[in-house]
């Protein structure tokens, strides 16, 4: 079974106030969510595989350490999940990044595919998955179906929130994916947002209100 991760540093926990506030500007917004994913990335890479380099101080040799195996891929669901997209590539360079486009439908809740690029050989890379919101968890389940189905078989996700319901219905989707999020909000009101929440994040990001 996969493992639902709280990070519930300090630093998140303050940087999540902010974030969450009304009157936070969009600017403010994005650094906020790529400080928080920064942070909450330490968490998520923290099982990464080591291996033993060798390398030259200016002191002389020794071992070192770098992880091992291919660079992983960091997948945003768009919109929301691509204001997550930076602070990985900081922590991981290297990483590839794919895209998959989804947006909920406002009558029926359900997620709706529009785009989907991913790296060819993703069966041999960990895939990371990034959406700020886990609501009624619809779209998360589709992101990793997709990715699934494309022949992932290491996949985890990073959520800033997650609502309770949102996150049984895409542990029930996907048992083996570990999920990594900054709080358990409440609950969902009636149109299935995330309450106390942040309100809409794409919206936030992008400035689109
Ligand atoms: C938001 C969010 C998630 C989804 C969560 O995207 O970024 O992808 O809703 O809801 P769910 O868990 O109930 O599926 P939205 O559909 O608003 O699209 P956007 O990012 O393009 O604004
Ligand atoms: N999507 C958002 O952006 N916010 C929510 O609270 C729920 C879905």
């Amino acid at each position: 079974m996969g493992k639902v991760t709280v990070t519930e540093h300090p630093l998140i926990q303050h940087k999540l106030t902010l974030i969450r506030d009304v009157d936070t500007a969009s600017k403010d917004f994005r650094d906020l969510l790529t400080e928080i994913t920064m942070l909450m990335g330490y968490e998520l890479t923290r099982d990464f595989p080591l291996q033993d380099k060798q390398i030259e101080t200016p002191m002389g040799p020794m071992i070192g350490k770098e992880i091992a195996g291919k660079k992983p891929v960091i997948v945003p669901v768009l919109r929301a999940g691509l204001g997550m997209v930076d602070g990985l590539l900081r922590l991981i360079p290297g990483a590839r990044v794919g895209h998959i486009g989804l947006y909920r439908d406002p009558e029926t809740l359900l997620p709706v595919e529009y785009y989907c690029k991913l790296p060819k050989d993703i069966e041999d890379r960990d895939i990371i998955i990034v959406d700020p919101m886990l609501a009624t968890g619809g779209s998360l389940a589709a992101a990793v179906d997709f990715v699934k189905q494309r022949g992932a078989k290491s996949v985890r996700a990073l959520c800033l929130l997650g609502a309770p319901e949102g996150i049984e219905t895409f542990r029930a989707a996907h048992p083996d994916v570990d999920l990594y999020l900054s709080c358990i909000d409440e609950k969902l009101d009636d149109n299935a947002y995330i309450v106390p929440g942040l309100g809409d994040a794409g919206d936030r990001i992008f400035g689109t209100k």
